[in-house]
């Protein structure tokens, strides 16, 4: 017997139940827990039919929680952060900066053996030039289905630098389309900035960082212990991102560093021979350059809005920094002394206020000045990169006004770039090393 095909019904039919007037009909979804993918993540919607039958209008919002933490001795069999996130899961999928694992591979092993949790570690060596599409795809066949198989709700473990943090979180975000991962950032750069930023990428052929995907950590686990075997060159490194941050939203971190930035640099954040003051001291520090960055970047998560601090002195130098082979952060704070001559050039910022940022970069020998800012062509190129990023709107340049705040430009023209570079190579050719650094420029280790 042919039994009658039952009648589905149609579009119009479907959205006439929903609007049965004719007339517009909003729904909001709330999707019950219990269905549920993963704990850290959580959206609702609504669909609003326009009631003719021919058209609809969705939005979605998607929430995520994260969470950062200072910590002591995060491989210490006592501290147990990791052990309760792992324990459950009955295994934990790691990837380790290959230097990394070299100093702290034995105790990271230790660990999950002392809580008898099975580990599945790959080793990634982590070097900037190793920062390409193929270091991601290599990571995604250790996460898929022919390597560990992660699940879309097992949260994968990442250990080390800037480099790494960008590249597995890439991965992760990848993966699944979205599987979460727990960052331990191993370098000063990682740990307040890279680490729990949700801008993970790959660097592209001429523009750095330029594929990528917002996806942060969902948990951050900041051990300055680590800062105890980093070479001297990345703590100073990374103390570009910590001065960013005091320039454009923290005075009290601004005087912090520089009453105490070339102890923390000697002492590599207290982990060398320091007392516990200067501990409390790094710790402050840390606290204040993580909050202030993620008050600003962890709230605006996928760069909607343009009004973002953390972008000051990287306005030009993400096109100049590949262009001369500089260290990041070297890159960083060139980019910022010059912004702070730009700004003095609009009247944002007075002269003295000036001084002191390029004061601190040169207490803790970051490069202030390098003689590629006077390719303007290659500035305007940055610029042009800039707009195209940030939006046709305008450049949105963070550029300091006062110590602790700061505004930003949409228009710099060639004009102005040109006569703000002259002055600030006037400025700087009255400094001893006419404004250069100490160990400014990349090898395949990270210095020179
Ligand atoms: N996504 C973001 O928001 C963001 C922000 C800032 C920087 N970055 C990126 O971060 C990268 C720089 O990161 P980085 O400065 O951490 O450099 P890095 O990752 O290259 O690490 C520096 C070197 O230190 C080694 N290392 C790491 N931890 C160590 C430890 N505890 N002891 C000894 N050696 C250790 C690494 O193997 C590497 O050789 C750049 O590519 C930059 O673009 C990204």
């Amino acid at each position: 017997m042919v039994q009658a095909k039952p009648h589905l019904p149609s579009l119009t039919e479907n959205l006439q139940q929903l609007s049965p007037s004719g007339s517009q009909q909003i729904i909001q979804f709330n999707h019950p827990e219990k269905y549920r993918t993963s704990e850290w993540y959580t959206g609702h919607g609504e669909i609003a039919a326009s009631g003719d039958g021919r058209s609809f209008e969705i939005s979605a919002t998607y929430a995520l929680k994260a969470e950062v933490k200072l910590v002591d001795g995060v491989f210490e069999p006592s501290n147990l952060t990791l052990a309760e996130v792992y324990n459950p899961r009955g295994r934990c999928v790691a990837i380790v900066d290959q230097t990394v694992d070299e100093l702290y591979g034995e105790s990271l092993r230790s660990y999950f053996e002392y809580h008898e949790i099975p580990l599945k570690l790959l080793a990634c060596r982590a070097w900037e030039s190793d920062k390409t599409p193929e270091t991601v795809h290599r990571l995604l066949q250790f996460l898929g289905k022919d390597g560990c198989d992660v699940s879309r709700n097992e949260p994968v473990l990442v250990v080390g630098g800037g480099v790494l943090s960008d590249v597995a979180g890439l991965a992760c975000a990848l993966q699944h389309r979205r599987t979460p991962y727990i960052m331990v950032g191993t370098t000063v750069v990682a740990a307040i900035d890279a680490g729990p930023s949700p801008r993970t990428c790959t660097n592209g052929s001429q523009f750095k960082n330029s594929i990528g995907a917002y996806h942060p950590p969902v948990l951050t686990l900041v051990d300055r212990n680590f800062f105890g075997t980093l070479a001297t060159g990345h703590v100073r490194n990374g103390m570009a991102e910590i001065i960013k941050m005091a320039v454009t939203d923290d005075p009290t971190l601004f005087e912090l560093m520089e009453q105490y930035g070339s102890q923390l640099l000697e002492t590599h954040f207290a982990t060398l021979d320091a007392d516990e003051k200067l501990g409390e001291i790094a710790d402050e520090v840390i606290y204040r350059a993580l909050f202030s960055y993620m008050k600003h970047e962890g709230t605006n998560m996928f760069e909607t809005y343009q009004d973002r601090p953390h972008a000051y002195g990287h306005t030009w130098s993400p096109r100049f920094e590949p262009a001369a082979k500089l260290m990041h952060g070297h890159s960083v704070t060139i980019g910022m002394a010059f912004g702070a001559s730009l700004a003095v050039e609009m009247g944002w910022l007075k002269l003295e206020e000036r001084d002191r940022i390029i004061d601190l970069c040169r207490s803790v020998g970051l490069s202030v000045y390098h003689p590629i800012l006077e390719d303007i062509d290659l500035m305007l190129e940055g610029q042009k990169n800039m707009r195209c990023k940030r939006g046709e709107q305008g450049l949105w340049a963070p550029l300091p006004k006062g110590i602790g705040s700061c505004d930003y430009a949409q228009e710099v023209s060639s004009g102005l770039l040109q006569t703000a570079v002259e002055n600030h190579k006037q400025l700087c050719s009255s400094l001893p090393d006419h404004g250069k650094g100490k160990e400014i420029y990349l090898s395949d280790l990270g210095l020179e």
